[in-house]
């Protein structure tokens, strides 16, 4: 078996938190993290946009070992683009991390597999890591068509990029009946797509390849839920949207842990 792969927890915030909530936020959050959970576990969050230079000061200007994430990024390097953030701008905020292709992304503003392996290679070239999403609807799922979609989008999402790149991704499994609705998938579940996500990197990029990939769970994770989650072989860390807004219920997923099953 692969080397032990080091948990990545993750809060999307999605448009929540102005400038100064989110500082707020990070400075509670990193005042609730002691050095075991920085060491055991990574741990990174998404502000918006506006968020990011703020958040860059503080936690370089700290030492926080609290990592800097964004949520989306355009795939040009620049030009006419109204609205649009490129991947150049995130890597100068040393933004580590790209959420790639979340689902209301999809859902909301059209954006398709090809778009999101663009963005995929945008982020990489740039130096920062994709944390790139896939997930079925409930239709698709009730159907029997879940692990035939996010192959789908794994396959598209991941075409053209270098096997070595693939091994330093994260993907994110996130079914999108359980995102903010507070139903979680079952660990079993779970588990079986995400070990699913990982014979499909091996079938694309190898087997060091997909031993190595990260890959969390997404969808209503919360203190009580997530320690079930994390025991799965093939989850190696959590994305999360409403529990990561509150720097107390943060760490408490980040310390999971700590927390008996059950
Ligand atoms: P949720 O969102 O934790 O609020 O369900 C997860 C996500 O969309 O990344």
């Amino acid at each position: 078996m692969a080397a032990k792969r080091q948990p990545i927890i993750s809060g999307n915030w999605k448009m929540h938190h102005n400038h100064f909530e989110a500082i707020q936020c990070v400075q509670k959050l990193h005042y609730r993290l002691d050095g075991d959970d920085h060491s055991s576990v990574d741990v990174t969050v998404h502000p918006p946009f506006t968020d990011l230079r703020s958040i860059q000061t503080l936690v370089e200007s700290d030492k926080m070992q609290i990592v800097l994430g964004a949520q989306n990024c355009h795939w040009e390097e620049k030009g006419a683009f109204t609205g649009e953030v490129a991947a150049p701008f995130l890597a100068k905020l040393n933004v580590a991390f790209v959420i790639v292709g979340h689902s209301e992304r999809r859902e909301y503003f059209g954006e398709t597999d090809e778009q999101v392996n663009l963005k995929v290679k945008a982020v990489l070239g740039n130096g920062m890591t994709p944390i790139m999403c896939c997930g079925e609807t409930l239709e698709e799922r009730e159907a029997g068509q879940a692990e035939a979609k996010v192959e789908r989008q794994v396959r598209e999402g991941l075409a053209g990029v270098l096997k070595e790149h693939v091994a330093a991704m994260v993907i994110a499994y996130e079914p999108i009946w359980a995102i903010g609705t507070g139903k979680v998938a079952t660990s079993d579940d779970a588990q079986a797509m995400c070990a699913h996500v990982r014979k499909v990197v091996a079938e694309v990029a190898g087997a060091d390849a997909a031993a190595s990939v990260r890959i969390q769970y997404g969808g209503s994770v919360k203190p009580g839920n997530i320690a079930e989650l994390m025991s799965q072989a093939d989850i190696d860390g959590a994305l999360v949207g409403g529990a990561s807004l509150e720097a107390d219920e943060f760490a408490a997923i980040v310390q999971y842990r700590n927390h008996v099953t059950g």
